[in-house]
């Protein structure tokens, strides 16, 4: 089940959050109309490309030539690849970068890259002259279903994830899943992650599709991630700054997958490898607390191995380190526990009645 070769035409969606609405457009060979379809809504001249340096080589040039022939005056700016450059230093330096080159107030970001140049690049359009638009073009099949979409952006700090962050929606989101050849097998399945992830809480049809996802339908990867922007903007809509716990349910997995990463450094597992392992938790948890029937758990268990994805935990990993690092989750302020556990396949709903004891058991039973 490795990255596939893309047919199909051009297919926008809107991501309807709120009073905001913006497009985002899912086809093949995108990268090359970006600059017309940036300049169709946007009046301006300067901007940041701001990418790391795996997808810089791959894929900048294009992109650079694209917005040049639109009229556009880009600036390439890169970060080194990886989890470790989502921070406010490098939100700094990206800053001091973009200064340097003139940029102002009229200009604007592009985030070419996964989602750490896109949680990065876009906190920095909401810092930079307080707030510039930004144009979201990800590079990963995680960040083309979930990172793009819902405005939240942010920097990690030494302390935890996403720590340090600001809401600020793209104006546009392309996603040119011809970009999805060179992203390797890993990277790859890990986006099935957080696309399982939305099945579990919202939608138990695409749960069926994956169970039987054949590998190489490029049509079928472009419906599912039509499908998967669908599911979280509806999500993020009801409660677009995250207050009222709707929202709170896209963090199915997540507490414990979180904590996960963090034990192993955010060098052992990708983020969709720690939230595999996290959802196996959240549904152990489920089952004693929401009445989740074990042959669904095992069912989601199943899909998450058949996309490559962890369903144990190395035996050498310390339990009491990820329970360490999982007190520092923001979802524990105040000491209260809100987790998001699953009744059914399809449905998630924010529990109280959660303990750390729930979890430590969960975790200890990976
Ligand atoms: N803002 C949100 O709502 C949200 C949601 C989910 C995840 N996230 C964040 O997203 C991040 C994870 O995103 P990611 O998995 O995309 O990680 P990433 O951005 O680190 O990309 C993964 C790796 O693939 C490389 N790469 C990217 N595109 C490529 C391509 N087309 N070809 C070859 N190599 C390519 C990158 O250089 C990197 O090494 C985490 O920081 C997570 O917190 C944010
Ligand atoms: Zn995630």
């Amino acid at each position: 089940m490795g990255p596939v070769a893309i047919e199909e035409r051009v297919s926008c969606g809107t991501a309807a959050l709120g009073k905001q609405r913006y497009r985002v457009f899912i086809g093949k060979g995108l990268l090359k109309q970006l600059g017309a379809r940036v300049r169709q809504h946007l009046d301006r001249k300067t901007c940041a490309i701001i990418s790391d340096d795996n997808v810089a080589p791959l894929f900048a040039k294009q992109v650079r030539r694209s917005l040049v022939s639109a009229a556009f005056r880009p600036t390439l700016i890169t970060t080194p690849a990886g989890e470790k450059s989502k921070t406010l230093e490098q939100a700094g330096a990206i800053c001091d970068q973009m200064i340097a080159a003139g940029l102002d107030r009229q200009s604007f970001v592009i985030g070419l890259g996964g989602g750490v140049v896109g949680d990065l690049s876009g906190f920095v359009a909401a810092i930079y002259h307080r707030c510039i638009p930004h144009v979201q073009v990800p590079t990963t099949l995680l960040a083309m279903v979930d990172s793009s979409i819902g405005g939240k952006t942010g920097v990690n700090t030494r302390d935890g994830k996403n720590l340090i962050g600001a809401f600020h929606h793209p104006l546009l989101v392309i996603d040119d899943v011809e970009v999805l050849k060179t992203l390797p097998r890993r990277e790859f399945d890990q986006g099935f992650a957080e696309i399982i992830k939305h099945a579990i809480i919202a939608d138990a049809r695409m749960f069926q599709t994956l169970q039987r996802w054949e590998a190489a339908d490029a049509a079928a990867l472009q419906r599912l991630i039509k499908r998967n922007i669908k599911i979280k903007s509806k999500i993020v809509a009801k409660d677009e700054r995250d207050r009222t716990g709707e929202r709170a349910i896209l963090n199915f997995g997540h507490t414990v997958g979180h904590a996960i990463e963090r034990a192993g450094d955010y060098r052992q597992f990708l983020h969709g490898e720690a939230l595999s392992l996290g959802i196996i938790a959240a549904c152990g948890i489920s089952i004693k607390r929401a009445g989740l029937p074990r042959d669904q758990r095992d069912a989601i268990v199943d899909l998450l191995r058949r996309f490559g994805l962890p369903t144990r935990l190395p035996k050498n990993l310390s339990r009491d380190k990820i329970f360490d690092a999982l007190k520092l989750d923001k979802k524990f302020e105040g000491g209260k526990i809100r987790f998001v556990v699953t009744s059914r396949i399809g449905s998630a709903h924010l529990s109280r009645d959660v303990t750390l004891e729930d979890i430590r058991e969960a975790i200890e039973a990976l």
